[in-house]
């Protein structure tokens, strides 16, 4: 499944046994926890739209030496990717990883696991209105590219916590990463 220049269902098949999904010990990489102007409109066009904060985190060394085996050396080449983890929880049903653009990274190649029918959905502005292109539910063992240079959001799955492992490409974009996948 594609949606051009947005998203990608990956042919990786990944061992899903092992990682360090939760958490609660890892470092901090980054916390994003202002509403953005896309979050911002989102509520104003939907309603049962509420964010909740999102923070990455660096996830244990062996895991990210095991995924990265997974991808092409050629791709490699290029840029070494960094991998990170992420722990959403929703608070209510309304609960959404909110509409954003990463800002921290060009794409992103994500390692789902435990998953609980969360929806992600991408869009385009028009005339200051979110028109939503696209949008997936990965499943657990699944591997997906996501360009995370466009307006996306995450409908959680309360009281599921959303769980994933993504490879991030701060300096290569989605159009390139994808030819190598
Ligand atoms: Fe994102």
């Amino acid at each position: 499944m594609e949606c051009k220049g947005y998203f990608r269902k990956l042919d990786i098949k990944f061992d899903t046994d092992g990682y360090t999904l939760d958490c609660a010990g890892l470092d901090v990489i980054h916390v994003y926890d202002k509403t953005t102007k896309y979050a911002q409109r989102a509520m104003r066009q939907y309603k049962d739209y509420g964010d909740v904060p999102v923070t990455t985190y660096r996830p244990l060394q062996e895991d990210e030496s095991r995924l990265l085996q997974y991808l092409p050396k050629d791709l490699l080449d290029i840029e070494v990717p960094e991998l990170w983890a992420m722990n959403i929880t929703p608070v209510d049903d309304k609960s959404y990883l909110p509409a954003h653009k990463d800002g921290t990274r060009l794409c992103s190649i994500n390692f789902y696991f435990d998953t609980h029918g969360e929806v992600t959905s991408y869009y385009r502005t028009n005339a200051n209105i979110l028109e939503r292109v696209g949008s997936f539910c990965a499943n657990h063992g699944e591997a997906w590219l996501l360009n995370s240079d466009e307006i996306h959001d995450v409908k959680l799955s309360n009281p599921h916590i959303r769980k994933s492992l993504g490879f991030s490409f701060k300096n290569t974009p989605y159009e390139v990463v994808s030819r190598y996948l």
